[in-house]
């Protein structure tokens, strides 16, 4: 697989900055989705000791409402952008490289520990009268699971790039 959009039988793709146009929607979903994990486990998490329990239950609903609902946009984004690249400039689903593979079994896999995520414990958790700071961390576990999934695919999808 080269580093630029070359189809599999090593043609050139028309309409180039079209697809550059995708790879970048691509980009902006992976940025937002592992970006505000990051934030969420690392910046907001800490803070949360600073409030009493009722605000710190109210403060996890509210921020992790408003993550999700970015997810839930740039989740598909990033899938659709993802196939899309694969069915046209690169060639088809027939067989592609092992790295893009990973990233498609990857992503897929996210995405799966996302929507259990949200009508797991984060359902359980808006629904509860009281929520219990345990439906949190299970919350968190499943996010630090994705973000360092999400870590790997970047890294895995970059190391083919410069492959010419
Ligand atoms: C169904 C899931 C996915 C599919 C089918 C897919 C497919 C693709 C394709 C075809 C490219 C362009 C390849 C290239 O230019 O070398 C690409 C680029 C990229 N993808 Fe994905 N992707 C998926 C999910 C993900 C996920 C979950 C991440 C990270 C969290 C990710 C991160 C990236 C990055 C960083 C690039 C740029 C790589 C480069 O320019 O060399 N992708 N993806």
């Amino acid at each position: 697989m080269s580093g630029s959009l070359t189809n599999t039988a090593g043609g050139t793709v028309a309409d180039p900055t079209l697809w550059g146009a995708v790879l970048s929607l691509h980009l902006l979903g992976m940025a937002i989705w592992i970006g505000g994990a990051a934030f969420v486990l690392y910046g907001l998490k800490p803070s949360l000791a600073l409030l009493d329990n009722t605000q710190r239950v109210s403060v996890q609903l509210q921020s992790l409402k408003k993550f999700f609902f970015l997810v839930w946009h740039a989740m598909p984004v990033m899938l659709i952008t993802g196939w899309l690249m694969l069915a046209f400039p690169m060639g088809g689903f027939g067989d592609p490289d092992w790295h893009i593979q990973a990233m498609q079994g990857l992503g897929l896999v996210m995405a799966a520990i996302f929507l259990f995520t949200f009508f797991g414990p984060y359902k359980h958790a808006r629904r509860a009268l009281r929520p219990q700071p345990a439906v949190f961390e299970r919350i968190r576990s499943l996010m630090t699971l994705n973000l360092f999934l999400g870590l790997i695919t970047v890294v895995i999808a970059a190391l083919d790039h410069f492959n010419w």
